[in-house]
């Protein structure tokens, strides 16, 4: 049995998906559990992964766990983990792990650390930049057509959410050959955020042009949605990047076939973007 916690999130709700695609056993975690991961897939049980005793009974015949980088300590969880016979986890973490010191790097430097000593066998999933984010802009694609970012010169390589899960999913079903691997993560292309505007347009066919922010306008934007020093740091991180960013094997690697392109991506949530589905 595979416990998938962040169940309900943009990775694990594909995790969910494609553990069940591939005949597995999956007991979801939310703590709002009426909030059902997929539509018609199975209930999830209600946990806290700040409060690990409420997992304990979810925990019963678990022998592998997805586990989301909750704000919490993650120590108590893994501690219950271990004791209720828990044997591998994959911890989903952070590119940002492996690079400047930052407040995003500190936390999840902080889970990875948590996982390794806790004595259980582990993979990390270290993603970068999730395509996932820029369905931000999807109220502005809806609207005026304009896309406003901040650093039009900064290369990302972004990731599908479905490519983390898969990553995730293998070293879930086949832990011997995954287990003490970190796999930093990318999608298949370097684009900068005009770019990925003029992708946006041409698989919307829509006409959207892309305007520069300010940083200090975009970090006000910014931190009405998230935590000061997480901005700062992404902020940071674009700042300093260069207009073209490395692209990782892993994927192809670890699934044997590669990254879906940010146009892929695009199609794939027409929906988000008020168009039409796309085959
Ligand atoms: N966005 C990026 O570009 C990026 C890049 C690399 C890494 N990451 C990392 O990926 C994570 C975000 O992943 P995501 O987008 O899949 O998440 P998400 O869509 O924001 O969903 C958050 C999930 O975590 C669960 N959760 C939160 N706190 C919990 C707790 N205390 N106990 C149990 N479950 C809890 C929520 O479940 P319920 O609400 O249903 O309980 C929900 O399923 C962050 O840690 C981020 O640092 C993000």
């Amino acid at each position: 049995m595979i416990l998938v916690t962040g169940a309900t999130g943009t990775v694990g709700r594909n995790v969910v998906r494609q553990l069940l695609e591939a005949h597995a056993e999956v007991r979801p975690v939310s703590r709002s559990p009426e909030r059902a991961p997929l539509p018609g897939g199975p209930v999830a049980v209600r946990g806290d992964l700040a409060e690990p005793e409420s997992l304990r009974s979810a925990l019963g015949d678990v022998d592998r766990v997805f586990l989301f980088p909750a704000a919490a300590p993650l120590d108590p969880f893994l501690d219950v983990a271990r004791d209720a016979g828990v044997r591998h986890v994959v911890l989903l973490s952070s590119a940002a792990a492996d690079g400047e010191s930052n407040a995003i790097a500190r936390s999840h430097r902080v889970h990875e650390r948590a996982v390794a000593a806790s004595g259980l066998s582990w993979t990390y999933i270290r993603p970068g930049a999730f395509m996932a984010n820029d369905l931000m802009w999807a109220p502005a694609v809806r609207g005026d057509g304009v896309v406003r970012a901040p650093y039009a010169q900064a290369a990302t390589t972004p990731i599908d959410e479905r490519d983390i899960a898969a990553v995730a999913v293998r070293a879930l079903l086949d832990e011997d050959r995954h287990a003490h691997h970190a796999y930093q993560l990318t999608g298949p292309e370097s684009l900068t955020v005009p770019e990925r505007v003029e992708i946006l347009g041409k698989v919307l066919g829509r006409s959207l042009r892309f305007e520069e922010l300010d940083p200090a306008q975009a970090r006000e934007l910014m931190v009405a949605r998230m935590p000061a020093p997480v901005a700062d740091a992404v902020l940071g991180m674009m700042a300093r990047a260069g207009s073209n960013a490395p692209v990782s094997p892993s994927v192809q690697q670890v699934t044997g076939r590669p990254p879906h392109t940010y146009a892929d991506w695009v199609a794939h949530n027409a929906a988000a973007w008020g168009s039409p589905s796309m085959p």
